[in-house]
């Protein structure tokens, strides 16, 4: 990488940072060489407790045991909206923006207050306790952080599953977590176009006997159907329901949230967050990466159905005190200059998006953006995918008028908050680089055999050392969380990634290692896709990979071998695509179907993917060893009829 652009730090941002670079080397190596001490200070400096700890850490990889704060007590929406109120009850918590421009709403940490607690009382209501698992599946609207909170003052678990998911998926996510209460919305709408949540979850919980509650927000006021018996009108109890409801008490260690991701194998596992690590880690990574001070206007344009929701809309922001902007939209709606309107709109400051949203914003040029001032900006990040250097070159001159730190974070739903970043006031910044450890934080490159690797070197990314943040189990079965990430290399948190170290201790990411895939900054198993595919009757055997797309990242390409007898016909095509999307949610559809009469394995059986993701991205010269397929005949077919 010899063309590497550096963008050296700004005198005038490094001088009102919170961190500049001698800060963040004296807080790093504290962080690393006295680890328990450093997180206690931290802890006590970002977090209010009921009680304190007996113990900071004790983790043992080896055994997949992580315990954070052990002995002390607190409530995550106290810490969110309660212990704010003495100083900033008029103060705004949440900006709403909704899908139609025009249509945005301030609300207060009181009026949060207010909102939660009915909230709360309402769940109560309907006989939700402390540990009893609430499943989520809302459009971004500001009720949606009104109920993880309310979740979280109450003590109940909740697990939010994206809107743009299948009924069949939300049915496999609240059997899994056994959620007996389902909150959702009568309709979403995203950029003009209707959701029908609530239609999507009377089909799921047909398949779900325990569910006894579906409270439904109505934000759309069209008509649904309505089950009487289990079906509750939000609003009606709304007004009854007091403002009031005091903090349940919870352990540090007390789950906090599931959120389901995808994994390489099976179906999507329940991540496990717990309350005291978590929040804390939420808190300090919102703050110092994106330099969050008192008066900024803070907006991450996620979902509340991803990682990225929960911990940079939701509880990092609100555990700080900020104000934070939730946007029902999409980038493009009404028109491609949305974004920036919004942006200039409400004085936002620090604008935190993914790189597949600056790449299609990039691919209408330059007008949309230089219609409008963005000139209230200071700060601006990405995460999600790798960000390649012409995108982020463009985020940094066209979006930021060069004056703007950009910040690419790293990190997974598995670890909580942001991992790898560089420091807006501490780091030269190279486009494409996630930089730097954030504190507390040890990366480590290891070689195939578990050797770590010095200096320039490229392997397998762990991590030595946990952080307050790290995902606690998988819910319901901790032996596929010890597999699935300690077992590889014992000793180690395996991120599933791979990643390069350059001369100046940079990390570049440089993509999973296993069969997940990352369409559009989105987390999908190809065994998922492969699962579904094979539910249709015409399918006889189906191979998923990725391949590289200009915008999503990765696209989704499919390999599919009919039953015999089976005309390959693009109608069919169409079917499956259609199969997938219904299975699983639009968010999985293959972009390309190649019809496989057979599909290249090995003696044993085993489907050789290396193979067919070089197939997939047109680089046929460069096969690799074909010498142990059962059948070399097939790879010649399947090129052929690329
Ligand atoms: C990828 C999203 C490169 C990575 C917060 C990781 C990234 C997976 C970056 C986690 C980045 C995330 N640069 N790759 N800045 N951020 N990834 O669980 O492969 O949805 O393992 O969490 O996204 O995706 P997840």
């Amino acid at each position: 990488m010899s063309q590497v652009h550096l963008h050296p730090t700004k005198d005038n941002f490094v001088e009102k940072s919170l961190v500049d670079n001698p800060k963040y080397q004296a807080m790093y190596q504290a962080s690393i060489t006295d680890p328990d001490r450093f997180w206690a200070e931290q802890a006590e400096k970002f977090i209010s407790w009921y009680k304190p700890w007996d113990t900071v850490s004790e983790v043992d990889y080896h055994q997949a045991s992580i315990k954070w704060f052990e002995g002390a007590e607190l409530n995550v929406s106290y810490n969110c909206i309660d212990r704010h109120l003495p100083e900033k009850a008029n103060q705004t918590a949440i900006i709403f923006e909704g899908d139609e421009p025009g249509n945005s709403r301030h609300i207060t940490y009181q009026e949060l207050h207010d909102e939660v607690c009915r909230f709360a009382n309402i769940l109560k209501q309907r006989g939700v306790k402390k540990g009893d698992r609430v499943c989520i599946y809302m459009p971004m609207i500001p009720e949606v952080g009104y109920a993880m909170l309310a979740c979280a003052r109450i003590g109940a678990v909740h697990s939010v599953v994206f809107g743009g998911f299948s009924p069949e998926s939300l049915k496999t996510r609240i059997l899994d977590s056994d959620c007996k209460v389902v909150i959702t919305a009568d309709e979403g709408v995203r950029g003009g176009k209707k959701i029908p949540l609530k239609k999507n979850t009377d089909e799921a919980i047909a398949g779900c006997p325990n569910v006894h509650t579906v409270l439904v927000i109505k934000h759309t006021n069209n008509a649904t159907d309505w089950n009487s018996d289990i079906d509750v009108d939000y609003k009606q109890l709304h007004q009854s329901a007091s403002t009031e409801c005091a903090p349940e008490i919870m352990q540090a260690e007390d789950p906090l949230f599931i959120l389901y991701t995808s994994g390489s194998t099976g179906q999507p596992k329940g991540v496990l967050h717990t309350s005291g690590g978590y929040i804390l880690y939420a808190a300090i990574t919102h703050k110092y990466v994106f330099d969050y001070q008192e008066g900024d206007i803070y907006w991450c344009t996620a979902d509340a159905g991803w990682i990225t929701g929960h911990s940079y809309i939701f509880y990092g922001p609100l555990a700080n005190g900020a104000t934070t902007l939730v946007f029902e939209g999409v980038p493009n709606y009404p028109s491609a200059s949305r974004f920036w309107e919004v942006v200039d709109e409400h004085k936002v400051s620090i604008f935190y998006t993914a790189p597949t949203a600056i790449r299609a914003l990039m691919a209408l040029g330059n007008e949309p953006v230089d219609l409008t001032s963005r000139k209230s900006l200071r700060l601006l990040g990405t995460v999600g995918e790798p960000i390649n250097p012409e995108a982020w070159e463009w985020y940094y001159k066209v979006v930021g008028g060069e004056n703007c730190p950009i910040v690419d974070t790293w990190w997974q739903t598995e670890t909580g908050g942001i991992l790898i970043t560089p420091l807006p006031g501490a780091h030269a910044l190279k486009p494409g680089s996630a930089s730097k450890p954030f504190f507390g934080v040890k990366p480590m490159l290891l070689d195939n055999d578990g050797h770590p690797l010095e200096g320039e070197a490229a392997g397998s990314l762990v991590m030595a050392q946990s952080w307050p943040g790290q995902m606690r189990t998988v819910y319901g079965d901790h032996k596929r969380f010890f597999d699935t990430y300690f077992s590889q290399f014992p000793g180690y948190y395996f991120t599933g990634d791979g990643a390069r170290r350059d001369a100046d201790g940079y990390i570049w990411i440089t993509g999973r290692m296993d069969d997940v895939l990352n369409v559009s900054g989105h987390r999908l198993g190809t065994a998922e896709i492969e699962s579904a595919l094979v539910l249709h009757p015409k399918v006889a055997e189906a191979a998923v990979v990725g391949f590289p797309h200009e915008i999503k990242g990765e696209g989704i390409y499919a390999y599919v071998t009919l039953m015999i007898g089976v005309e390959q016909t693009d109608s069919l095509k169409q079917e499956l695509t259609q199969f997938v999307a219904k299975e699983i949610g639009p968010i999985a559809k293959p972009e390309v179907i190649q019809w496989a009469p057979g599909l290249p394995k090995t003696r044993s059986g085993k489907i050789m993917r290396r193979i067919l993701r070089k197939i997939a991205a047109n680089e046929f010269d460069n096969l690799g060893d074909t010498s142990t397929l059962a059948d070399p005949s097939v790879v010649e077919h399947l090129t052929k009829n690329r």
